[in-house]
């Protein structure tokens, strides 16, 4: 079929296989150029197939010649439909990994759960015996807790008093006003619940109980804090509260690791544009100012560049440098005092008519469809394309 982009809001509902393709292919042709990394052997990744996520199995595979298990909740296409991109990219991901003779599998489903827990440990055990390396990507508006059977949905409110800022629709460049209205009732709690560490500490209870970790095992999560003017709506808001919590977390999975000699880190990325990030207000606005900033200084960074640099200058360096609250910071370069001045600068200057010259509004919109697979440079967009791709590795 003839694929096209179709947009509703924050997302697009259509993907393009030969797109997702050539964005894998790109992704570890960059890991493959910047050398080996004396890393991981054997990875599982909760929540691998897009974003950060992804970029994790591809460092570990392409940089480290490690054989990955991913985890991820996508959907299959259909005749005529095409699936979600983190089904393309995983597919295409697993080809590119066995070309290479790399062991590679994949489990779709929902990785709160006790079944795809259960699948996961089985799975590790009959083929891979001990992992040495837990990357836990998930980004998810609800949570079925495993126990009680309670859905929790995640919020993105601040916390108090209501939150007046800019925004940006980054499809029509429409700068404009809003206003988010203060969490109430169990809105911390329920986005904690979702985005929080109870289920990473979960995953790690499980492997340590079935001695699935090798000694000297390391886990990492990923968090954000991000500049004073989105603190409001991210890290003093809900989300906030559950990155607190993750954050605190790592510190009682790295006590349990002890006993295996392992490590439990929270990376602290750089904010780029996902399904996840687009979703939250204001955060699409900064983040086309901070692009412009960061290319004119030559110091962009998308998720692959990110996750190398996490993996060759501090996972698997000779030491492991973190700030004084125990965190890995790879949001050094977004964090800088030059750039964060000329972000502050450029956002009071901000309108729909400013922002296309001052703002990466382009680069925005570019990355937010390449996420999709389309806009992608060396794809034929005019070419029939299958869309009943599989995943030759899902279990
Ligand atoms: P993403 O939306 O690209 O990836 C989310 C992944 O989770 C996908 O693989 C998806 O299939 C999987 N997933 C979602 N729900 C699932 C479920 N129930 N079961 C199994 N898999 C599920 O998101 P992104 O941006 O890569 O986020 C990953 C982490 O990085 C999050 O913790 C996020 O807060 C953090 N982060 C993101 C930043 C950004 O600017 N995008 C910046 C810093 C941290
Ligand atoms: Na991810």
């Amino acid at each position: 079929m003839i694929i096209e982009p179709r947009t509703r809001g924050f997302i697009c509902l259509t993907s393009h296989p030969s797109g997702c393709e050539q964005n894998i292919i790109d992704q570890i042709e960059y890991i493959k150029s910047e050398g080996t990394i004396n890393g991981p052997k054997k990875v599982l990744v909760i929540g691998a197939s897009t974003g950060f996520g992804l970029a994790s199995r591809i460092t570990s595979a392409f940089g480290s010649q490690a054989a990955t298990i991913g985890v991820f909740f996508e959907k299959p296409p259909s005749e005529g439909r095409p699936a979600t991109p983190g089904w393309y990219n995983s597919a295409y991901f697993e080809q590119e990994a066995h070309k290479a003779g790399l062991y590679a599998k994949s489990i779709n489903g929902d990785a709160f759960s006790k079944e795809i827990k259960r699948q996961t440990l089985d799975l590790i055990k009959a083929d891979l015996g001990q992992i040495d390396l837990i990357i836990y990507s998930l980004a998810s508006p609800v949570r079925t807790h495993p126990e009680t059977g309670v859905r929790y949905k995640s919020v993105l409110k601040p916390i108090g008093s209501s939150f007046k800022n800019k925004t940006v629709d980054f499809h029509s460049g429409v700068v404009s006003d809003i206003s988010i209205e203060p969490a109430v009732g169990d809105d911390v709690d329920n986005t904690i619940a979702v985005m929080g560490g109870e289920d990473w500490k979960m995953w790690m209870d499980a492997l340590q109980e079935e001695e699935l970790l090798a000694n000297g095992c390391k886990t990492v999560a990923y968090s954000y804090i991000g500049p004073s003017l989105t603190e409001p709506v991210y890290r003093k808001g809900t989300i906030g509260k559950a990155k607190d919590h993750l954050e605190a977390t790592a510190f009682s999975i790295g006590d349990a690791l002890k006993s295996v000699n392992g490590e439990a880190y929270v990376s602290v990325n750089k904010a780029l544009v996902t399904q996840a990030s687009s979703a939250i207000p204001v955060i699409p606005l900064y983040i086309s100012l901070l692009y412009k900033v960061m290319k004119e200084k030559g110091i962009h960074e998308g998720c692959i560049e990110q996750i190398q640099r996490l993996f060759q200058d501090r996972l698997y360096s000779a030491s492991t440098p973190t700030d004084d609250q125990g965190r890995i910071r790879i949001d050094d370069l977004e964090m800088r005092d030059d750039v964060q001045a000329e972000v502050a600068e450029l956002w009071e200057k901000a309108t729909t008519e400013t922002l296309p010259n001052i703002g990466d509004l382009k680069g925005y919109e570019k990355d937010f469809f390449n996420l999709f697979g389309f806009l992608v440079p060396g794809v034929d967009y005019e070419k029939d394309v299958n869309e009943m791709v599989e995943i030759k590795g899902l279990q």
